[in-house]
């Protein structure tokens, strides 16, 4: 099996990967210092102007970024997704998720509401296809409703991620961060590898 540093390998070995990890997740994230929820709902606050109602976390992991995010927005509906069947009960255990789907983020959810938020936190990593990814958040998103994502330096730099962004027909790019630690305290990510946090407007 691949590092995590790597991307670990095909959907399969993350989504097993995920699920040996699962019990002990939030307790190792919190050792290698990682700040990204925290830092992501920050940028949310800094911009968006209305509430937001009805929130999609997708890889929402065990929620870790749901509870940063409810802290500031303690109203809003939060629904959540992730391949991982471990640790999707983790997140229904926590409590902060009114719907949670087992699905990949190249899947399309049968939502029954449309979002003012989506998240995607900790695992743009994993998109294969992002051409796809966006058009899928795009399906999701209210008119005016805002996507959050985090992505690593390193593999932005690989993908022309650039290219992408600037490529996307729906959406505005409000906000992206400079380069921020990922994993401080993990010794394969240390200060080398970085994460941005991209802030986009979905257009009317
Ligand atoms: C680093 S964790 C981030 C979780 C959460 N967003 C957070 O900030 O703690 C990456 C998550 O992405 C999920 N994941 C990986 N590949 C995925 C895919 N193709 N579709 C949906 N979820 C995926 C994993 O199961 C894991 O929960």
């Amino acid at each position: 099996m691949k590092s995590l540093r790597k991307g670990i390998g095909n959907r399969k070995e993350v989504e097993s990967y995920y699920d040996n990890w699962s019990s002990s997740y939030d307790e190792t994230l919190d050792k290698w210092n990682y700040k990204a929820p925290l830092q992501s709902v920050s940028i949310l606050k800094k911009f968006i102007k209305t509430k937001p109602k009805f929130i999609l976390d997708l890889a929402c992991g065990t929620g870790l970024f749901v509870d940063k995010f409810l802290q500031v927005y303690p109203n809003c509906v939060c629904d959540g997704s992730d391949i991982s069947r471990k640790i999707l009960k983790i997140s229904k255990r926590n409590g902060n998720y009114r719907y949670l789907y087992r699905k990949s983020i190249e899947s399309k959810i049968k939502i029954v509401n449309k979002y003012n938020v989506v998240s995607l936190i900790g695992a743009m990593t994993y998109c294969k296809n992002h051409q796809l990814l966006f058009k899928l958040v795009s399906y999701y998103l209210e008119k005016n409703g805002y996507f959050i994502f985090t992505h690593r330096v390193d593999l932005w730099q690989e993908s022309k991620f650039n290219n992408v962004l600037e490529k996307l027909k729906d959406f505005d790019t409000l906000n992206i961060t400079r380069p921020l630690n990922y994993l401080p305290k993990n010794k394969d990510f240390g200060s080398d590898i970085k994460i941005r946090i991209v802030l986009l407007k979905k257009k009317k």
